[in-house]
């Protein structure tokens, strides 16, 4: 058997990673509670990592910054960071997000769009966008009143300013669409009554206006103003961080066949025009399936196995798999090329079940890693408290397990975090 699946077999769950006190408020402090973003981790993974395997002035980076959750912690504990994500929307929430803005001044800013936008009236003039795919989602009213509100927005000449408020519009898209409003998936619910989007918006910003002074003041207390935090969307493997300049990597990877960033983020993309093809927009995200599959590389005896079964079941979803684990080998390179010596990289990763065949993301990563030279110094295996459905397990096995088996148990879903070494 292979070495990395009995090792973890034998890992016990570390309740005190499940941070299963903590409240929606702790896991939203500060600038956290900006934007919702699909599968986020909560900021006290990150703090309990930065504050074990690094010190102040010390270098973090995010390959897979999604909402900037590691950029922000590491500000605060005067560290400073880089973030990197292939979506355009992820960028613009992590950068109102660590860039805290001197609260009298944004308050000022906020009173005179405020005054701006309650002066809307059917009457005033307002160029609205004519993208089907807006149409698809918005219907006219909310349409022309969130065109207002955008125009409002862009006339705004600090760019620190305008993405704050950009960022505010991005969050009220969805309640504002008919977008079926519990799914992450893109379906219309042809029921739903969108939220109204002035009103909606200024509550929004409201509470973003409370985050910005808890962090402006909370970094001005610690002398952290100025600790640069960067953000940057490309690839992540193609990050132009200097090689062996990084004391911690902090990341949660994509998931295979995960569509969600790509598609609820359209909303955003659409209305802030970065991508007018939204077919494109999907490919460049790791995970979903539309790349080439020549040439692949696993670099993980594990990953080959699950290659080999998922054959034998459906060979399109061997075909994703076997892309995105060679894809994520892609990533390690680059981050190792990145890591100093000694320096730690934290993976936050779960496993899932395709076609029936375990898709075991943590043994085959800790297996690429170790192949490039990585080595193991902790793996941790966390509950998720917050996602509430337990899954179903056989209860000799562990393993998944359908509902009409005998022997089932409920168990709350786990992850873990790999911690290496270069
Ligand atoms: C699980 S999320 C990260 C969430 C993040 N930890 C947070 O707290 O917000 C994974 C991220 O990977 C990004 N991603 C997917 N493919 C990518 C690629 N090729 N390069 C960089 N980022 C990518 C997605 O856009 C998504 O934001």
């Amino acid at each position: 058997m292979n070495s990395i699946p009995s090792l973890f077999q034998k890992i016990k769950i570390d309740h005190s990673w499940a941070f299963a006190d903590k409240t929606r408020k702790d896991t939203t402090y500060l600038t956290h509670g900006y934007h919702r973003y699909p599968a986020k981790f909560i900021p006290q993974i990150v703090s309990r990592l930065t504050s074990k395997y690094t010190k102040i002035g010390d270098l973090i980076l995010d390959p897979f910054g999604g909402c900037g959750t590691t950029l922000v912690e590491s500000k605060v504990m005067g560290r400073p960071s880089i973030a990197v994500d292939i979506n355009p929307v992820a960028v613009l929430i992590t950068k109102a997000k660590i860039t805290p803005i001197d609260p009298v001044k944004i308050e000022e800013e906020f009173t005179a769009l405020k005054n701006k936008l309650v002066e809307y009236s059917e009457k005033i003039k307002v160029k609205v966008p004519t993208h089907e795919r807006i149409d698809y989602w918005f219907k006219p009213e909310e349409k022309r009143r969130l065109a207002f509100i955008f125009a409002e927005i862009s006339r705004i000449k600090n760019q620190d300013v305008r993405d704050f408020f950009f960022c505010g519009f991005s969050n009220i898209l969805k309640n504002c669409s008919i977008w079926l409003q519990k799914s992450n998936k893109p379906t219309r619910d042809f029921e739903k009554k969108p939220s109204e989007p002035i009103k909606t918006f200024l509550k929004q910003i409201k509470m973003m206006l409370r985050g910005n002074t808890r962090l402006f003041d909370l970094l001005s207390e610690r002398g952290y103003l100025k600790v640069p935090s960067k953000v940057i969307c490309t690839d992540a493997r193609t990050i132009s961080a200097k090689t062996n300049s990084v004391n911690l990597i902090v990341t949660s990877p994509p998931y295979v066949t995960s569509y969600e960033y790509a598609d609820l983020h359209q909303l955003t993309a659409l209305w802030l025009e970065h991508t007018t093809d939204l077919s494109d927009f999907r490919k460049r995200f790791i995970g979903t399936s539309y790349h080439s599959k020549k040439d692949l590389f696993l670099n993980s005896a594990l990953a080959e196995k699950i290659r080999s079964e998922l054959l034998r079941k459906d060979k399109k979803t061997a075909d994703e798999v076997s892309t995105y684990f060679s894809e994520m080998n892609q990533v390690f390179v680059e981050m190792k090329r990145m890591l100093k010596r000694g320096g730690k990289t934290c993976i936050v990763i779960g496993n899932t079940r395709l076609k029936g065949v375990e898709i075991l993301n943590a043994e085959v990563f800790t297996e690429q890693l170790q192949n490039l030279g990585l080595k193991i110094v902790d793996i941790i295996k966390r509950e998720i408290p917050s996602k509430n459905l337990p899954s179903i397990r056989d209860e000799q096995t562990g393993r998944f397990a359908s509902i009409k088996e005998k022997n089932k148990i409920y168990v709350y879903p786990t992850e873990y975090i790999l911690v290496m070494e270069k």
